[in-house]
């Protein structure tokens, strides 16, 4: 009911899109997956009118359709969530729900009772617990993601586009908004789902298209003719996947521990101590607690209480550049906030620690041993075709998290503290991420890890912590270290004393 057909865009020297086709039915929820950079967010722009296709069709219930505008998709039955969805920061959660144009043409008497009347059983199902009046520049990434799903689900639509929309929540959230899709799918709602979480979508999805290089390796395939390892082969053609761990360091050296450690309304009294050559993991539901340990180790958060102790001896820095300069790197998950120059090449954006934080100055003597340390990241990474003169602000979603994380790595840090750092990465280069990480490890670095996916934090940690209301409620190493139990114990299913 609504096809995409010989769809080609390009970005100036990039071809995003070469003759891209997506086929969408009423009552199916169709995945729509490709590696970082495959063409994915230019095609969901280009059928939800944000974007123009140079060349193509697209037909909506059999007639040839152009919208001017994401208001007139809308007004048609497409409703999108963006990758980086646009929100107001400064308007609260109601004023986002409804979209700017009808507010203004309502003049400045707008009915905000019905308004929150009309939005609170989406709220509600979505299990969004802020205040309708709460700013949205206040709210966590997933929280913005769920307001952005919440405007979306508001129109009603006919076609529903969600780009990568669970990246940032929760592995509840995330399985609320399965459900939710599934009640679409019986009402006869075409969904289209652009994830890296590939499991999300054998469990959820009826029908699969693949991009690779802005071209289909699969259009519309019955999930049913499909397996997992099908899927990452259409994605990732026959490149070779990536290298062994390398073998694991001993612990031992220096350490970081927090002895009694208390941020107010966020952390009780935590005790934590973390060695060299140690991946230690931070689970926990959405604010137990994880993220300020984070923030507190980097100064961003002021303990009230305890005791801090950094390797080497080193006072606790009051400020990330502080933080930085003592050698501790911080790779944020929300990579709008904390983040790149977007229109500096990306060569600039990895170099940008060593030179700007760290003051290891006389970089235009050594530009170009920093464009060559930037391109072999780039490689390595896969980051925008390796090129290190691309701009940061023009590279897909997940090339712009793989930059965040390797313009950290470049100022070689002895403490990395990483927050849910392969969100909106694809598998290739998530197993990329992984094995740099434990390389860290092998070389003697100290690695404190968030991450929204518990198969992560299973799968990479020596140890994992598991935060309930701002206290360490359990650790979890060796044998009972899994994906369910860190699922179970952030839920509060265990027999510690509490
Ligand atoms: N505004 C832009 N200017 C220049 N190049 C762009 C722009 N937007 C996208 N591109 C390029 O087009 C290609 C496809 O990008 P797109 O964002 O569609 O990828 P994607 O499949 O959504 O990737 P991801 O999984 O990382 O979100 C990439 O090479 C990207 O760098
Ligand atoms: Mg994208």
């Amino acid at each position: 009911m609504y096809v995409a057909e010989g769809i080609r865009k390009r970005f100036g020297g990039v071809v995003a899109l070469d003759g891209a086709r997506l086929d969408l039915r009423p009552g199916s929820v169709h995945a729509l997956l490709g590696e970082n950079g495959a063409g994915k967010s230019t095609l969901v722009e280009i059928l939800a009118g944000a974007l123009p296709p140079d060349e193509g069709e697209l037909r909506l219930r059999g007639r040839p359709v152009r919208f001017a505008t994401t208001r007139e998709a809308v007004r048609q039955g497409v409703a999108v969530v963006s990758q980086e969805p646009g929100l107001f920061p400064d308007l609260d959660v109601l004023a986002n729900l409804y979209p700017a144009c009808e507010l203004r043409r309502a003049g400045l008497f707008l009915d905000r009772p019905a308004m929150a009347r009309k939005a609170a059983p989406v709220l509600a199902e979505l299990e969004f617990t802020r205040p309708p009046t709460t700013r949205v520049g206040e709210l966590s990434l997933a929280e913005r993601q769920l307001v952005a799903i919440a405007r979306a689900l508001l129109e009603d639509p006919a076609v529903l586009i969600l780009d990568e929309p669970t990246s940032a929540l929760q592995a509840d959230a995330a399985a609320r908004l399965l459900r939710i899709l599934a009640a679409l799918r019986t009402r006869q709602v075409a969904v289209v789902y652009v994830s890296h979480v590939l499991e999300e979508v054998l469990q959820l999805c009826d029908e699969v298209t693949v991009l690779r290089d802005g071209r289909n390796v699969l259009t519309g395939t019955p999930m049913a003719e499909l397996t997992l390892e099908k899927i990452v082969h259409a994605m990732v053609g026959s490149r070779p996947s990536a290298p062994a761990a390398p073998p694991r360091g001993t612990a031992g050296g220096p350490v970081l521990r927090l002895a009694g450690v208390s941020v107010p309304g966020r952390l009780d009294q935590v005790d934590l101590s973390a060695a060299a050559g140690e991946i230690v993991g931070l689970a926990g539901i959405a604010g137990a607690g994880q993220n300020a340990v984070l923030e507190v180790v980097c100064g961003l958060a002021a303990p009230s209480a305890g005791v801090l102790t950094y390797p080497g001896g080193r006072p606790r820095p009051r400020d990330l550049r502080q933080a930085v300069k003592a050698g501790v790197a911080v790779v944020p998950s929300d990579r709008r906030r904390l983040g790149l120059m977007l229109d500096r090449p990306l060569w600039e954006n990895i170099a940008q620690v060593n030179t700007v934080a760290l003051g290891r100055t006389g970089w235009w003597v050594r530009a170009r041993d920093l464009r060559e340390q930037a391109s072999a990241a780039a490689r390595r990474l896969r980051i925008g075709a390796g090129d290190p003169e691309r701009r940061a602000g023009q590279l897909s979603g997940g090339n712009q998290q793989k930059v965040v994380f390797a313009k950290w790595l470049a100022a070689a840090p002895g403490l990395v503290l990483l927050d849910d750092p392969t969100r909106g990465v694809d598998v290739g280069a998530k197993a990329e991420m992984h094995a740099i990480v434990r390389e860290l490890a092998a070389e003697g670095r100290i690695v404190l890890l968030t991450s929204t996916d518990p198969a992560e934090l299973a799968g990479l940690c020596d140890r994992v912590l598991v935060f309930r209301r701002g206290r360490v409620a359990a650790e979890l190493s060796g044998d009972r270290l899994s994906e369910s139990a860190i699922l179970h114990t952030s839920h509060g299913a265990d027999h510690d004393a509490d």
